[in-house]
Parts: C-alpha cells; sequence; structure tokens
C-alpha cells in the first residue's frame, strides 16, 4: 500500500515552526513584510494571491498585498517593484505570474533586486543554484524536496524523472535533484516514448498541467510519485497523474490536493523570513 504524502499536515507543521520564529523576530522588531503583486483579476492568480495573505496573517508576517489593473503599463509596474526594493520593511516581493501580455516578464523579474527575490525566479538565483552556491530556491521545488525528505526518501543514486521545463518548476527542480546526487532525466512534449522514461524512474516529479495525463501503468512498481499539476475539471481539482491507478503502483504519491501545493506557500514563507533573517546578518 503506498504511503499517501500529506502536504497538508507537512505544511502544517512548518507553518507552526515558523510562527514561533516570527514571534522571536517580533520581538527586536523585525517582522518579515511580503509585498504580492497580483496584475489583473485572473481568478486562478486571485486565489493563489489570497491564500498567501491568508498564509501569512497565520504566521505572524506582514503581508502588503498590491492589486492592479490589467491594464497596468510596465513602467508603472517597474517603478512600483522599485520602491518596494528600497523599502526597509520589505524581505520579499512576489509578482504573481502569468503577467498581462504587454508586459514582458523577464524585465520585472529581473527588477526585482535578488535579495528580495523569494519566488527564486530571478536570474542571478537561478545561475546560482545551477552552479550550487546559496540562494533564494523557487517554492515549489524546495517544497518538492522537503516533502521528499520529510518521507524519507534519499534521492543519491535514483532515477529522477522529471516531467515539464518550465522555469518556475521543471528546470529547478531537476538541478535541485541533481545537487542531490540524482540521475535525472527531463521530459516535455517533445519527448519520443513518456512512458519509457516514466518505466525507468525510480522518482516521477509531474509538472505538465495536463489532467490525468500519466498514466498508472506507465510507472514502476514502487515508484515515488510527487503530482505538481493542479488542473480544475468540472470542477474538482486533479493532478497531472491518474492518481487512482498509480497509487497501486506507487511506493509513495501526493494527492492532489493535499500534497505538492500547501508546501509552496509554506516555502514562501520560510524564504521570506530568511530574506529577513539575512538582512538582519547584513546589518551586525
Ligand atoms: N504563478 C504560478 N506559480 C507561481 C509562483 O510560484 N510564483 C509566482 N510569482 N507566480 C506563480
Amino acid at each position: 500500500m503506498a504511503i499517501i504524502i500529506d502536504g497538508k499536515a507537512i505544511a502544517e507543521r512548518l507553518r507552526n515552526d515558523l510562527a514561533k520564529e516570527v514571534a522571536e523576530l517580533a520581538q527586536s522588531n523585525n517582522i518579515p513584510g511580503l509585498a504580492v503583486i497580483l496584475v489583473g483579476d485572473d481568478p486562478a492568480s486571485r486565489s493563489y494571491v489570497a491564500s498567501k495573505d491568508r498564509a501569512c496573517q497565520k504566521v505572524g508576517i506582514h503581508s502588503r498585498q498590491i492589486h492592479l489593473p490589467a491594464a497596468t503599463r510596465e513602467d508603472e509596474l517597474l517603478a512600483l517593484i522599485d520602491e518596494l526594493n528600497r523599502d526597509s520593511a520589505i524581505d520579499g516581493i512576489l509578482v504573481q505570474l502569468p503577467l498581462p501580455k504587454h508586459i514582458e516578464t523577464a524585465h520585472i523579474i529581473e527588477a526585482i533586486h535578488p535579495d528580495k527575490d523569494v519566488d527564486g525566479f530571478h536570474p542571478y538565483n537561478l545561475g546560482r543554484l545551477a552552479s550550487g552556491a546559496p540562494c533564494f530556491q523557487p517554492c515549489t521545488p524546495l517544497g518538492i524536496l522537503r516533502l521528499l525528505d520529510e518521507t524519507g526518501i534519499d534521492l543519491a543514486g535514483k532515477n529522477v524523472t522529471v516531467v515539464g521545463r518550465s522555469n518556475i518548476v521543471g528546470k529547478p527542480v531537476a538541478l535541485m535533484c541533481l545537487a542531490r546526487h540524482a540521475t535525472v532525466t527531463i521530459c516535455h512534449s517533445r519527448t519520443r516514448d513518456l512512458a519509457q522514461q516514466i518505466g525507468r524512474a525510480d522518482v516521477v516529479i509531474a509538472a505538465v498541467g495536463r489532467p490525468q495525463m500519466l498514466k498508472g501503468a506507465w510507472f514502476k512498481e514502487g515508484a515515488v510519485i510527487i503530482d505538481v499539476g493542479i488542473n480544475r475539471v468540472e470542477g474538482k481539482l486533479v493532478g497531472d497523474v491518474e492518481f487512482e491507478s498509480a497509487v497501486q503502483r506507487a511506493s509513495a504519491i501526493t494527492p492532489v490536493p493535499g500534497g505538492v501545493g500547501p508546501m509552496t506557500i509554506a516555502m514562501l514563507l520560510a524564504n521570506t523570513v530568511e530574506s529577513r533573517k539575512r538582512s538582519i546578518a547584513a546589518r551586525q
């Protein structure tokens, strides 16, 4: 019987630990602050941003929510980021993606000061991640690694197959697994025989954004399956993995919802607290 990896419970434990840390920081007037910028009103983005705000409240992090109209110009957004870069009450700046088409995402990400880039999307942080230097690491990949650690899964020498090559999940999680000494394969839309690649994997990380695309029969007996997908199908959330059949083969698997999702936000909070601690250390 597969272990169902309870991301919700693990995230709650992490939040409780963070709340204690924030309370200690508050005693020296060092409450961490996170600015979250949403441009436009995409319903999914609105809901993610609201969850981030609630999570901040729960652990005592100061959260500044900034909602801008969809027609906001790139230079206006850059000016806001510049202001937040210089605001000592703000330790993390997150611009919710995707942005409206008239705004160049790379310009925005590169405008965020790398020391406040709690999403870990800035090329400075991604470059440091690739070279194995300390940096802010993207929240979903961090959450995935934390789930594996908490479940006692050691990646050294394992075949890890990542499905999806996004800058937010696929590429960084592949680098992080490599740093843990895994043999990493990255699959994507042009991969020839996906089922065969999946069948060789000890650990599969699915981040494609297509409902139930990975079929249970493809997985190796005893595989560890991490499902990053959050797809809405007929009002219900489903992952990228066909859970009912995959759970029969897996040794451990994350559910959707309640697997990777809650961890992403917990890691955002952890990065924000870390950012504050780094700025305190830099002042001393
Ligand atoms: N859109 C989807 N996931 C993310 C994320 O982790 N960070 C940001 N900023 N936008 C997102």
